[in-house]
This record gives structure tokens, C-alpha cells and sequence, in this order.
């Protein structure tokens, strides 16, 4: 090599650290005002090396890197993809329109279940815009989702607990559920024969314990994320886990247990609106046709006799 060729590979090093400084200094710059370094700034997360800063960091990373979005992405695809099966194959079950209604969701039931029913309209879409946030490009879009999922939160945790409270005793299991799970509530074949469960069935009161007590799961484990520099010693010291790690631990299970709701809620919208032709007036009028009790809750209608209620 020349002295030439010496001086230009020096002078192409110089101009190459400049450059690299340059932006460095440039993203400190950005930083400084930014939501890490700026005054919105964490001020009780640890920094990375800091005791107690990274217990469970690898595993978090491991599952956002790998899990999350994938499971999701199977979820959204691949439930309505099985019910559409199910659609094509089998069916929807129809039960006459004439004969005599059974009322069963009184006004605050229905009021409860449609204010649940609303927010979740908005929470499991604005949900997988955020998880999607990438693909979708990022920006106000996300931001906008982000803040709608949160306000549909507000609404959801207002109704979560009336609907804990007015279904409960209905949703207890009893024995008949197990014959009810061993023969899949009678959705794999088209015949009309009278199904053991009471008011509701044994995936009725899967969906019930998910939806509710999942549900405050996933509003307890939101808030701690929404709220990211909130400082609960009394939770810190029980745990003795430090805010980042009880941070990934939300993000853990608000993911794990969004898998479950994410997909009882499709099963849920499925039934009520495909599965079970004009199922879903019960929620806007609280009438079910007879027929429809007396086949797909059969001892609920033997008891409903019994009582002389019909
Ligand atoms: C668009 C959304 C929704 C629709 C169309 C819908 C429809 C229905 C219908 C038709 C029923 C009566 C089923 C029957 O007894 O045969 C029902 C019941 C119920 N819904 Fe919903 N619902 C929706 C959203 C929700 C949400 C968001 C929750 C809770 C977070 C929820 C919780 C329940 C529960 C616990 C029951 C009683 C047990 C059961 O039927 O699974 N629903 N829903």
C-alpha cells in the first residue's frame, strides 16, 4: 500500500468516527427530551446491572422475541379458521322462532353484558394493534389504540364485578358439566337431543370464571403497565421483586392470560351469534325460544317446570 492509499484509509476512519459521534450525540440529544431520559422518565426502574434489575429479563425477552405475536397471530387466524369448519360442516342449530319465550337476562343483566360486550369490541382489536404495532407502521394509529384501550378498560372494570356477582351462582359446576364436556355440549352433530346443563352449560361457565376473574386479572396486570412508575412498597416488599421485573411479570401474564380470553371470546361471539341461530336477542331482549332451553339446557327447563314457571 502507498502513502497515499494510507492517508485516504485514515482520513475515511476520521470522517467514518465523525459521523458515528455525530449520531450518537444526536440521539442523546433526542433522548434527553424523550420518554426514557426526559421528565416522563421511569423513575423507579432500575438500570440494566443494577441489583434485582433483570431476574426475569431473559425469560421475558425470550418470550416477547419468540412467543407472544406468533401465539396471537395462530389465535386470530386459526379459532375463527376451526369454527368455520365447524360452520361448513356442521352447522348452525335452529330452534323455532314461534313457539314460547323464556325470560332469562333481566334489564341489568343485559345492561352489564352489554357494556362488557362494547369494551371488548374495542379492547380485543385495539389489543392486536398493538401487539402488531410494527406491521401497522407505528405512530398515532397505535397511539390512538393504545389510549381507546385503556378508556374500553375503564368501562370493562366498571361492569366486571355486577357480572361476577349476578352469574355466579348459576356458573358454579356441578356434576352434569362433565357429561356435558365428554360429549362437547352436543356441537359435533346436527341432531335436537336434550343436552344435561342448567341455565348455563359447562363452556358457558368456562367463559363466565375466564371472562371475569381473567378479566380482572387482565385490568390488574394492564394498570401495572399503563401505569408504569407506580410504586407499591407493600407489593414490592411481599414479592421482594423489583419494578421492572414486576413490570415484565404483568406483560407476562396480561399476554398468557389474553391467549385464553382472546380465544373464549371468539368461541363466545361464535356461538352466540353463528352457532346458535338468533342466540344473541336473549342479550337485548332476555328472551330465549323453549326450544332452545328445553334442548340445550334441558334440566334448567325440568327445574323451570317443575317450579311451574313455564
Ligand atoms: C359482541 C360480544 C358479545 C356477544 C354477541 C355476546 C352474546 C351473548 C349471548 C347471546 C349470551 C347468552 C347465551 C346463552 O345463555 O345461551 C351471552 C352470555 C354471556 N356472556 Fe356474552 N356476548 C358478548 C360479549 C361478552 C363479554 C365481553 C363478556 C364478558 C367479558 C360476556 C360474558 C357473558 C357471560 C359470562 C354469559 C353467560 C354465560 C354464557 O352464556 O357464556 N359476553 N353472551
Amino acid at each position: 500500500m502507498d502513502g497515499n492509499a494510507v492517508m485516504k484509509g485514515n482520513a475515511m476512519k476520521k470522517y467514518f468516527y465523525f459521523i458515528i459521534a455525530t449520531l450518537l450525540m444526536a440521539t442523546a440529544a433526542g433522548a434527553a427530551d424523550s420518554q426514557i431520559w426526559g421528565e416522563a422518565r421511569v423513575t423507579n426502574i432500575l438500570g440494566y446491572g443494577k441489583e434485582g434489575s433483570s431476574h426475569l429479563g431473559p425469560l421475558f425477552t425470550m418470550l416477547q422475541a419468540n412467543y407472544f405475536k406468533i401465539i396471537f397471530f395462530g389465535i386470530l387466524i386459526g379459532v375463527p379458521l376451526a369454527f368455520a369448519v365447524h360452520y361448513l360442516i356442521i352447522g348452525a342449530k335452529t330452534f323455532s322462532h314461534d313457539g314460547k319465550k323464556i325470560y332469562v337476562f333481566s334489564v341489568f343483566n343485559r345492561f352489564i353484558h352489554q357494556v362488557a360486550a362494547l369494551s371488548f369490541i374495542i379492547l380485543v382489536p385495539t389489543g392486536f394493534m398493538m401487539i402488531f404495532g410494527t406491521e401497522l407502521g407505528g405512530g398515532e394509529l397505535i397511539r390512538t389504540a393504545k389510549n381507546l384501550h385503556g378508556l374500553a378498560t375503564i368501562a370493562f372494570a366498571i361492569v366486571v364485578i355486577p357480572m361476577f356477582l349476578m352469574w355466579v351462582k348459576d356458573s358454579l359446576f356441578k356434576f352434569e358439566d362433565i357429561k356435558w364436556m365428554m360429549i362437547v355440549g352436543g356441537y359435533l352433530s346436527k341432531k335436537k337431543k336434550p343436552i344435561p346443563a342448567g341455565k348455563f352449560n359447562a363452556g358457558q361457565k368456562i367463559w363466565y370464571w375466564i371472562a371475569t376473574l381473567g378479566g380482572m386479572v387482565m385490568i390488574i396486570s394492564g394498570a401495572f403497565m399503563y401505569f408504569m412508575d407506580f410504586d407499591i412498597a407493600i407489593l414490592r416488599n411481599m414479592t421482594n421483586m423489583s419494578q421492572i421485573d414486576l413490570l415484565r411479570l404483568s406483560a407476562i401474564v396480561h399476554n398468557v392470560m389474553g391467549f385464553a380470553i382472546v380465544a373464549m371470546f371468539i368461541t363466545h361471539v361464535y356461538m352466540s351469534v353463528f352457532a346458535i341461530k338468533g342466540s344473541i336477542h336473549s342479550m337485548i331482549t332476555g328472551n330465549k325460544e323453549e326450544e332452545e332451553v328445553q334442548i340445550l339446557h334441558s334440566s334448567f327447563y325440568k327445574k323451570l317446570k317443575e317450579q311451574g314457571k313455564l
